[in-house]
């Protein structure tokens, strides 16, 4: 008996599915669902509601624009948005890139809220400028990341940017109000203690995970990568 699959409807819904009908040579009729192929490339990276608000969507497209693919991810600016919703005072970011972690802070920022950004690339900076060239609680800074402690302390900082990240603690502690939090994006998930990356002890988590100075706490926002969140005390 041959069987063939007939498509009643192959366009995907949004994040849905899309229906076949499973059809013999008898008369029975067997529905199956089964996701087209777009939807399921989508599911597979994105673990978080894919609509973002209109200044994400903007960077992002600054970022296709120009090629740029280290922006942070759905489900980071998600959690990013999170928190900043609970601060107050300036929140800050080290490594702009295209507005895409500093439009997700943006998105959620409380009204009282300023947002400070630094990225050493000038032209990277002037054109994120502009996307927040409106608000004048925004400040997009073409500079080195060490410049952002003329604005510190902060109540909340991303550090998506190599050095600062391998500054470990002591580079990002003076940054910090107390009660404030740093994210620290692009950790390979673990599931061991101590920490393990690419078959060796990742020392630098290890440190900012046993830092008394900080509450932290590695979390995972999707399989293939987490995020330190650590809190000063
Ligand atoms: C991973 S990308 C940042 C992505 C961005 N945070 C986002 O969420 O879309 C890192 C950025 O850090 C910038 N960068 C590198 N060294 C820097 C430094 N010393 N000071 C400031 N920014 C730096 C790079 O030019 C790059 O744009």
């Amino acid at each position: 008996m041959t069987k063939r699959w007939i498509p009643i409807r192959e366009t995907p819904l949004d994040g849905g599915i899309s229906s076949s009908i499973e059809r013999n040579d008898s008369v029975q009729l067997v529905v199956a669902i089964r996701p087209a192929p777009v939807v399921l490339d989508r599911l597979a990276r994105v673990s978080a509601h894919p609509e973002q608000p209109r200044i994400v969507a903007q960077a992002l497209l600054l970022s296709r624009s120009r090629g740029f693919i280290a922006s942070c991810r759905v489900e980071t600016g998600r959690l990013l948005a999170t928190l900043a919703a609970s601060r107050t005072g300036t929140l800050a970011e080290i490594g702009t890139g295209c507005g895409v972690g500093a439009a997700w802070i943006y998105s959620s920022m409380r009204p009282e809220a300023k947002l400070v950004t630094a990225e050493v690339d000038q032209e990277l900076a002037g054109e994120v400028g502009k996307l927040f060239a409106d608000d004048d609680r925004v400040t997009v800074l073409a500079a080195d990341w060490r410049e952002l402690t003329k604005a510190a302390p902060f109540s909340l900082l991303f550090v998506d940017s190599r050095e600062p990240k391998k500054a470990g603690p002591d580079g990002v502690v003076d940054f910090l109000e107390p009660g404030g939090i740093a994210v620290l994006d692009d950790f390979t998930p673990t599931t061991t203690w101590p920490p393990m990356y690419n078959g060796s002890v990742d020392v630098l988590r290890q440190s900012w995970l046993t830092d008394p100075r900080f509450a932290t706490s590695d979390v995972m926002v999707t399989d293939d990568a987490c995020v330190l969140v650590a809190t000063k005390l």
